[in-house]
């Protein structure tokens, strides 16, 4: 069958950004049948054994409770299984002394699809036929925000400032404030903190200017806290979330040990969770009540807090220092190459400036001598002008063993070697 599609049908019947390179990959593993792949292109978190204890003791004390039969038996409502949503209000207003209700927050099934509301419902045109634009004000950034709006012309994102220490080979992206436009044009904000791919994070004073810039156009900030503290708290350097009034501070379990069971919550103004609630229910009615049930006794016990903080940051955090020290080891010192400075999150980010080739080619030259990761392009939505900066970057996943981080970039900085020089040759 060949039916004919909408506008929105097949705008969203296409992959977009890294889902289109994930199909290449696959197919690249599974045609190299024998031949041993590093593969540093996952976004999916290791199973660490504590996180799945956790999740297996959270399991077992829901499967002998009396609630068992009503979290799986019976639909609930869209805002969110109570007993989360209680956890979530507590556990905020406790740690950062909020004074939250439970009409602040929302739970979805998981945090895409929290975009997907809010870029829709904020993004795109309004009922006057006027414009909305989905502002990303740090580019490059999450490549699911390709994905999530039916009006991809609404979707604008904005060139950084890079902040470079030559000498340590490191570096840094900024908003540029001086580009950087907020205006009653403007629907929503959307970025994440810390980032997915750089392992950037935006400084207190830079999120809170950002939020100053939408509040006198009454323009929700969406901060995309999938990697943040309290969980999974995989930030690397001191930073603290920040709320406000047009803030909405979204988190996801999926790096807490949970992307299977789809786990998204928002929290903020009640009317802006009014109306993504009510895209929701229309959408899909509510998240998977097992999941929330977990969720809501990993969040009450503490104990999804504490193995964040004492495993599942640490852990990431180790592999970005063999990442880094086998860089500075083996990659040649005479060329230009920068690694984003390791803020959070469970990727770095590698800039190599001047790349004689593009950094689809330079995947596939990695691809050849068995290590594969993910060409940088696909990291900048929104962000349509010419930009040679897009061609020169990769995202290594932190999610390999380190042995198998040490010996990928040990031949990633042989194949950068070897590539320069044949282009100096040929210059
Ligand atoms: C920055 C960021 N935001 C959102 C998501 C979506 O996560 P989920 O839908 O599993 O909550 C991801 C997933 O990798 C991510 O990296």
């Amino acid at each position: 069958m060949n039916p004919a599609l909408t506008q929105f049908g097949a705008h969203m019947s296409k992959l977009t950004g890294v889902r289109a390179i994930m199909k290449d990959i696959i197919e690249t593993l599974r045609a190299g049948a024998g031949q041993q792949f590093i593969n540093l292109s996952a976004g999916n978190p290791l199973i660490l054994p504590e996180v799945e204890q956790l999740w297996r003791d959270c399991t077992a004390q829901l499967l002998a409770s009396p609630e068992y039969g009503e979290v799986v038996c019976r639909y609930g409502s869209s805002q969110g299984y109570a007993p989360l949503v209680e956890a979530v209000v507590e556990d905020f207003n406790r740690r950062f002394g909020l004074n939250l209700s439970e009409r602040n927050i929302l739970v979805t099934p998981g945090s895409q699809s929290l975009y997907f509301y809010a870029a829709n419902a904020f993004g795109g045109y309004t009922t006057s036929g006027e414009l909305k634009q989905i502002v990303l004000p740090l580019s490059p950034d999450y490549t699911g925000y390709g994905g999530v709006t039916l009006v991809p012309e609404a979707l604008i994102a904005y060139k950084p400032t890079l902040d470079i220490d030559a000498a340590a080979h490191k570096f840094k992206y900024r908003p540029d404030f001086s580009k950087l436009s907020i205006t009653e044009k403007t629907g929503c904000v959307i970025f994440s903190r810390p980032c997915n791919p750089t392992g950037n994070v935006l400084t207190d004073d830079e999120v809170k200017k950002i939020a100053a810039l939408a509040a006198p156009y009454d323009v929700p900030v969406f901060i995309d806290s999938a990697y943040g503290p309290p969980f999974p708290a995989l930030n690397f350097t001191q930073m603290t979330p920040i709320f406000g009034d047009n803030i909405i501070h979204c988190m996801s379990l999926s790096k807490a040990g949970l992307p299977g069971e789809r786990i998204g919550i928002a929290i903020g103004d009640e009317q802006v969770i009014q109306v993504l609630e009510s895209f929701q229910t229309n959408a899909c009615l509510h998240a998977s009540r097992y999941g929330q049930a977990i969720a809501a006794r990993a969040i009450t016990s503490g104990g999804l807090a504490d193995i964040s903080e004492q495993v599942i940051r640490s852990f990431y955090q180790n592999k970005f220092t063999v990442l880094e020290s086998t860089l500075n080891e083996a990659m040649p010192k005479d060329l230009p190459w920068f690694l984003h400075r390791g803020e959070g999150a469970i990727f770095a980010w590698l800039w190599l400036p001047d790349l004689p080739t593009t950094d689809w080619e330079f995947y596939q030259e990695l691809k050849r001598v068995g290590v594969i990761v993910v060409p940088g392009s696909t990291f900048f939505p929104g962000l349509e002008e010419e930009w040679k900066h897009k061609q020169e970057c990769v995202r290594i996943s932190l999610t390999g063993s380190d042995e198998e981080i040490v010996t990928g970039m040990q031949r990633l900085a042989k194949v950068v070697q070897q590539l320069y020089q044949v282009s100096a040759v040929s210059a």
